[in-house]
C-alpha cells in the first residue's frame, strides 16, 4: 500500500471514530489533508467553525496566513501536511480538554508514522505541549527540538506560535512570520 492510500485507509477509521463526546457535537470529522509523504506536518489545536462545516483543517482566517506564510518560503499547502491534535470541534472553539487530545493521539500518531516527516511543526501550545510538555510557547517559539520521541524515535520539532493568536497582534504576527522563514534553513540540514 502507498503511503497515500494508508492515509486514506486512516481517514475512513478516524471519520467513523466516537471514542470521545466532541463527535456528538461537531459536525464532521477533519482528519488532515496534504502530501502523504511530505516533509513537513503542520499541528494546530484543533477544527474552528469553518473547518468543521467543510471537513479540512486551516481554512478560515487563520489558514489564510498559514497559507501566506508558506508561500514566503515557496511552498503550498500541497506540498505539507496539514493536521490537529484533535479532529473534531470543541464546541464554541473551547480549548481541547487533556482527556480529549489523549484520546485523539492515536490517530496523530498513525498519521505521523505513515508520512514519516522531517521535521514537525507544532503550531500553539496545545499542539507543542503533546510532544514538548515542558516548553513554554513564549520561550520555545522559533527554536527546534531533536528530541527521541516515544514510538517515534529520533525527531525533529518546529515550535510556532498558532497562527490564530498571531492574527490581530502586530508583534506576534511579524514573530511567526520571521520564524517560519527558519523552515527552509531546518529542512535543509
Ligand atoms: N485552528 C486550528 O488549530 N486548526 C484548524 O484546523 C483551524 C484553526
Amino acid at each position: 500500500m502507498t503511503q497515500k492510500e494508508k492515509l486514506e485507509k486512516l481517514n475512513e477509521k478516524m471519520i467513523a471514530c466516537k471514542k470521545c463526546a466532541l463527535r456528538k457535537t461537531c459536525t464532521q470529522v477533519v482528519p488532515g489533508e496534504g502530501s502523504a509523504n511530505a516533509s513537513i506536518v503542520l499541528i494546530g489545536e484543533g477544527p474552528g467553525k469553518k473547518e468543521d462545516e467543510l471537513g479540512r483543517p486551516f481554512v478560515g482566517a487563520a489558514g489564510k496566513f498559514l497559507d501566506e506564510m508558506l508561500s514566503v518560503i515557496k511552498l503550498e499547502r500541497e506540498d505539507v501536511y496539514i493536521a490537529n491534535t484533535v479532529k473534531c470541534r470543541p464546541p464554541e472553539n473551547r480549548d481541547p480538554s487533556t482527556k480529549e487530545k489523549e484520546t485523539c493521539w492515536p490517530w496523530l500518531e498513525k498519521q505521523i508514522a505513515i508520512i514519516q516527516p522531517k521535521v514537525i511543526i507544532t503550531l500553539g501550545r496545545h499542539s507543542m505541549n503533546l510532544f514538548l510538555p515542558d516548553e513554554k510557547i513564549s520561550e520555545a517559539h522559533g527554536k527546534s527540538f531533536e528530541i527521541n520521541f516515544p514510538g517515534m524515535g529520533k525527531q525533529t520539532f518546529f515550535a510556532l506560535y498558532h497562527p490564530a493568536a498571531a492574527l490581530y497582534n502586530g508583534s506576534m504576527r511579524q514573530t511567526l512570520i520571521d520564524d517560519f522563514k527558519k523552515i527552509s534553513k531546518l529542512l535543509k540540514k
